[in-house]
């Protein structure tokens, strides 16, 4: 038996890294996915090679009437929604004395803001077709600070948070809807390779991420999938407002 089977799943930042592979194995375990990033043409390549149990939609988390829409084509499209998963996320490495208030704004805005919207918009639809289970990708670093991650850092502490609220609102209402948030460090991701790939050499800089790992190495897109595939799945249906930490050891120093 599939483990997602006749759930429907939105997967924000589904064209990429962490959200492409969520997307890909939702799908392979019985979901219908829907692959909503802001890179449109990124999110069809992803649904169409999965195929019929797939569409793509057009989705800047920022934008409160953009969620709505992509709301509406999921339940035109699957007639319900089960399961979102907020992957969509960007980072700025400055320090709290370097970073500008634009660059705080828009980096709070997509990791924080987002996931906000389409909870607020998601869950009176997703309470028609209980159960159903809200997964946020915050970070380590919501968890454990780094000197020249500041906004980035509040904004996945904030999103940690936010899965919490979320979670005992829902279990107070008997909603029967799960929230819950995902806290990956280094995963081998377009992201992550940005960081490798930023300067200097990038063999150098992979075994300078690889060496802050206890394991001794960068973690892969499906060990955050995996994690998320159980968290979908009413597999876990007694767990809820908790933390699931994908690090390698780190927090455990
Ligand atoms: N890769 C890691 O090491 C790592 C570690 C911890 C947490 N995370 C978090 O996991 C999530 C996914 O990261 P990733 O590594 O897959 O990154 P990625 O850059 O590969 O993918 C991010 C995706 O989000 C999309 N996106 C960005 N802003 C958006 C917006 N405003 N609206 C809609 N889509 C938007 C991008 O187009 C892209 O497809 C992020 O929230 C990130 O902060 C990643």
């Amino acid at each position: 038996m599939a483990r997602v089977a006749n759930k429907v799943a939105l997967i924000t930042g589904g064209a990429s890294g962490l959200g492409k592979a969520t997307a890909e194995l939702l799908a392979a375990e019985g979901a219908k996915v829907v692959v909503a990033d802001r890179n449109l043409d990124g999110a069809r390549k992803v649904a169409e090679a999965i195929g019929r149990n797939a569409i793509a939609v057009n989705l800047d988390v920022t934008n409160e009437q953009q969620w709505i829409a992509a709301l509406d084509v999921t339940e035109t499209a699957f007639g319900k929604l089960n399961v979102m998963v907020h992957s969509a996320g960007v980072g700025v490495l400055k320090n709290i004395e370097d970073i500008s208030v634009e660059e705080w704004h828009f980096v709070h805005n997509v990791n924080l803001h987002g996931p906000f919207l389409g909870i607020k918009h998601g869950l009176p639809r997703m309470k028609k077709h209980a159960p159903g289970s809200i997964i946020i990708i915050s970070s380590v670093s919501g968890i454990i600070a780094g000197h020249n991650m500041s906004a980035y850092n509040t904004s996945k502490a904030g999103a940690r948070m936010l899965a919490k609220t979320t979670a005992l609102h829902c279990a107070k209402r008997k909603y029967d809807i799960r929230c819950n948030s995902v806290h990956p460090t280094f995963i081998d991701t377009p992201m992550v390779q940005s960081m490798i790939y930023a300067g200097g050499d990038p063999a150098d800089r992979r075994a300078k991420l690889e060496a802050q790992v206890p394991l001794g190495r960068l973690g892969e897109p499906i060990d955050v999938a995996n994690c998320i595939l159980y968290l979908a799945s009413d597999e876990s249906k007694f767990v809820t407002g908790t933390e699931f930490v994908l690090d390698g050891g780190i927090t455990a120093q």
